[in-house]
């Protein structure tokens, strides 16, 4: 069942045993701290702040959201136990089968329960957290969406760009060149007007990763969450822009960014791991009006050192993306994809495949490199046969180590596309940002699959067969039991019950 709103989503999570609510931090040390420390580890629960330091009981601010498989499974409507590759496949599935459903427009919904406006707005009601020590300030917008309308087309965007409070009616918005809103905006600043925004800094963690998923051009992401609910997203038309802000969002804010008019922002921890874009003046929302439910909920979705909250997501959908931008190149015997939770879901691009004829293996690793979803800052791409699982590291490095002439088989793009949060990114001086990347055909030469050095291990056969002999050696998952057991083969070829061994 698709979740509906972040409360049930928090419910779902909590029911499976993957929620932490803490009380009385404060948001100026211990919940970007404490949200830092949790996820260094993937896995570890979602935090939800209550009591928080300087605010009412009940103002509430849920972090460390998408740094479990189930989380992000369920936030997707995706069967929650699945693998890495499992969740791959059953995306692209999604993907394949789903249409975009339009919203539904609401006349009312719980976002609407409070208002302020003009001189009563004030955004610092809300804790919004100093996420790392070395930021330059706090951020309210970390997992939120923000929404705008092509003034030509009329196509809304939602898409998720951090958000710095600067004073009560202030706010910083940093979008990266490229990005849809920014292009947006940019069509209403060459005409001279001040572009219309709404930002959801609290809402169903689906929105969250559509937002900061590169959805195409023209396409709305509430219509494509609609096609992954399997029903309409409700929305109410924003008092002062008219702009959809969902029906059943935390807080939003409404506002306007005007031209000409910037204000320092950041330095802000990024995605990369580091401080890499600095602290430079960026544009502002002037903010208008306030909508928040009762007992608002902040929804923080940090960066930080890889996987982070704000990438581990990334690895299996962009995956699936790069996977069918594969496909639909012409390019055959794709078996697997995997954008490394190390690289931030960009920076490393592993694609398994049955290699078919001789060059199949760079064509792929070209391709990788250059289509639309793999060539955002990305840095390696490595090709592997198809008995390497993309997603197992040391698979993966066996390969590079074992299968790499290091003169043949690996190249060299340069100038390629990326950003100023990519630490060894050049170029920067005129804000244009390049980066030089490598393709590696981890391979065994196709000329040599067939007399390639035979591998030293039980095959799936034999496996099988030993498996099956003396299954008490193994649990119900195949793999071996770790708790001390004896077993011995009886004449009548059947093992005994495993004792366990006493020491
Ligand atoms: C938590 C999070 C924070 C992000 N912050 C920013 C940001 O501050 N600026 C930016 O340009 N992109 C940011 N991104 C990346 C964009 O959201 C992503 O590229 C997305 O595709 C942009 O939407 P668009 O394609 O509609 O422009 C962030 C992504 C996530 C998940």
């Amino acid at each position: 069942m698709p979740v509906k709103d972040l409360r049930e989503w928090i419910e779902r999570i909590d029911a499976i045993g993957e929620l932490t609510r803490v009380d009385g931090a404060d948001p100026r040390t211990d919940i970007g701290g404490l949200t830092d420390l949790f996820q260094w580890d993937m896995g570890n629960p979602a935090l939800l702040f209550d009591r928080i330091a300087g605010f009412p009981a009940g103002y509430r601010v849920l972090s460390n959201v998408l740094t479990s498989l189930k989380r992000v499974a369920l936030s997707l409507d995706l069967p929650v136990d699945s693998t890495p590759t499992q969740l791959v496949t059953a995306w692209r599935d999604k993907l394949e089968h789903m249409r975009p459903r339009p919203v539904e427009p609401v006349e009312s919904g719980p976002v609407l329960a409070n208002q302020l406006h003009d001189t009563d707005v004030d955004v610092t009601k809300f804790p919004a957290p100093v996420w790392h020590s070395g930021d330059g300030g706090a951020y309210i917008g970390t997992g939120d969406i923000v929404i705008m309308r092509d003034p030509d087309s009329g196509w809304v965007n939602a898409g998720t760009y951090r958000v710095q409070v600067h004073d009560e009616r202030t706010l910083g918005l940093y979008i990266s060149s490229g990005k849809h809103g920014r292009l947006i905006r940019d069509k209403y600043w060459q005409r001279g007007r001040a572009c219309p925004v709404a930002v959801s800094v609290g809402h169903d963690p689906l929105l969250l990763l559509l937002g900061g998923l590169e959805v195409d051009y023209g396409t709305n992401e509430y219509d494509v969450a609609g096609g992954v609910r399997n029903g309409p997203l409700e929305v109410v038309s924003g008092p002062r822009t008219g702009l959809p802000i969902p029906a059943s969002a935390e807080i939003a804010f409404e506002g306007e960014i005007p031209p000409n008019e910037l204000h320092e922002e950041g330095p802000f921890g990024e995605w990369a791991g580091y401080y890499a874009s600095g602290r430079k003046p960026e544009p502002i929302i002037n903010v208008q009006s306030v909508l928040y439910r009762d007992d608002p909920i902040v929804l923080g979705c940090i960066p930080g050192k890889p996987p982070n909250d704000n990438t581990f997501f990334r690895s299996p959908l962009r995956s699936a993306l790069i996977w069918n931008e594969l496909e639909r190149a012409g390019v055959p015997g794709i078996v697997g994809v995997w954008s490394h939770e190390a690289g931030g879901g960009r920076l490393m691009n592993i694609v398994s495949i049955h290699q078919m004829y001789p060059g199949h293996a760079k064509q792929v690793g070209a391709a990788t490199a250059s289509c639309h979803a793999g060539a955002y800052a990305n840095r390696w791409v490595i090709v592997v046969d198809d008995d390497i699982d993309p997603t197992d590291t040391n698979e993966v490095l066996w390969a590079l180590c074992t299968r790499t002439d290091v003169i043949d088989d690996v190249d060299v793009l340069k100038r390629c596309w990326s950003t100023g949060l990519d630490p060894m990114a050049y170029g920067g001086q005129s804000g244009l940002y390049y980066n030089n990347r490598m393709i590696i055909d981890a391979c065994r030469p196709f000329e040599r699959l067939k007399t390639f050095p035979s591998l030293a291990r039980a095959d799936a056969q034999e496996a099988a067969g030993l498996r099956s002999r003396w299954s008490e050696l193994f649990g119900a998952d195949g793999k071996v039991r770790r708790d001390g057991l004896q077993v011995r083969l009886r004449a009548d070829g059947l093992v005994t019950e495993p004792t366990p061994v006493r020491h």
